[in-house]
């Protein structure tokens, strides 16, 4: 068997900054409420009548992945793309940088896992190399949410939390058995689907139902139980951290970085404290970018390792939560 590493990474946010006071202007916020419940001061929308969608910004972010993992896109065997706003309905993302590169046929898949969408689309590729049948997979995460938001008073609990962007990595066979990724760890709960949804459109709710749709009707936009998400996302986040350093006989002083998913910062700050970890062993960049969903784990990953936090050897823990619910950890030793 193989082991699977990281060999590259990039990102790519929209240039257009939004600041918690730009919100204040169009609906009933505040800057010191959202930074207070969150820690976000700013995040990325894609400016409207732009040609950027979740596809574009993951090709961006994936050019320089492949780039510095000192590849070409001949050398990409597998494309895994997740997102939980994809520029179709079907086809997914993935068939979409497949052309966008100019790559060979290879396979692309798409991944539907929201927040853990990262987390569960490197496992996947993990497994591909470990068996051997890929040596280079692309794992892409990218969300473009800023037009599917209720940007009035009426949608504030949701939509000042969520930001565009996206980060991509190349994950590369290595035949060194204590390096790359150690183990991942997957779970999921369906009977919380309704608490963090978008109902439609769907198949379910489909024309003509959407062209009669009044104007009360929420069900096209995200809806959140923040505080119940918040209460599972604490106990998950915390099980299956200690499920990753169980499997490998760690302790949390023996991780050097951990990158929670950039859910909400007291999320983070509450996790950080269970765990006694120290400000230097974990990254967190939401104050920036808001939670990009499948992309932040990407994005501050990369971050983190453009500012040299990450070093050869070093323990990295990835974490998430998020709809379905789902949720997952992913240990590497870079
Ligand atoms: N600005 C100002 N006031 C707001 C607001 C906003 N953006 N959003 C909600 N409010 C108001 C509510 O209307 C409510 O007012 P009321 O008391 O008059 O009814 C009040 O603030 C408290 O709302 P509540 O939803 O109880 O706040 P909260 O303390 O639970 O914080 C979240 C809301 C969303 C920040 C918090 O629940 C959270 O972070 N949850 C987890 C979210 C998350 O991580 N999601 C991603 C998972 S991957």
């Amino acid at each position: 068997m193989y082991n699977s590493k990281i060999t590259g990474l990039g990102f790519y946010v929209p240039d257009n900054i939004v600041t918690n006071d730009d919100l204040s202007k169009i609906m009933d916020t505040s800057d010191e409420w959202i930074q207070e419940r969150t820690g976000i001061k700013e995040r990325r929308w894609i400016k409207e009548g732009s040609n950027e969608t979740s596809a574009t910004m993951g090709a961006k972010a994936a050019e320089t992945a492949i780039e510095r993992a000192g590849l070409t896109t001949d050398d990409i065997d597998f494309i895994i793309f997740a997102t939980l706003s994809p520029d179709y309905y079907f086809p997914g993302c993935g068939v979409q940088i497949q052309d966008m590169l100019g790559m060979k046929t290879v396979g692309a898949l798409d991944v539907r896992n929201q927040c853990s969408g990262f987390v569960y689309a490197m496992s996947a590729a993990d497994q591909f190399i470990k068996t051997g049948m890929y040596k280079n997979i692309l794992v892409i995460g990218s969300e473009y949410h800023s037009n599917g938001l209720d940007k009035t008073t009426r949608g504030r609990g949701v939509s000042v939390i969520f930001g565009d962007g996206a980060g991509a990595c190349v994950l590369s066979r290595t035949e060194d058995n204590n390096k790359g990724i150690l183990s991942s760890h997957l779970h999921s709960e369906g009977r919380f689907a309704d608490k963090l949804i978008v109902e439609s459109p769907s198949i379910k709710h489909w024309v003509p139902e959407i062209l009669n749709a009044e104007e009360e009707d929420v069900s096209y936009f995200p809806y959140m139980d923040g505080t119940f998400v918040f209460k599972n996302a604490v106990v998950r986040f915390s099980e299956v951290i200690m499920e990753a350093l169980a499997t490998n006989k760690m302790s949390p002083e023996d991780i050097d970085l951990f990158i929670p998913h950039q859910a909400n910062l007291r999320i983070a700050q509450f996790i950080q404290q269970k765990f006694k970890l120290r400000n230097d062993q974990v990254y967190n960049n939401i104050m920036s970018y808001g939670n990009t969903t499948a992309a932040s784990i990407v994005i501050a990953l990369t971050e983190a390792w453009e500012k040299g936090k990450v070093k050869e050897n070093d323990i990295v823990l990835l974490a998430a939560f998020g709809s379905g619910f789902t949720w997952g950890s992913l240990l590497m030793r870079w």
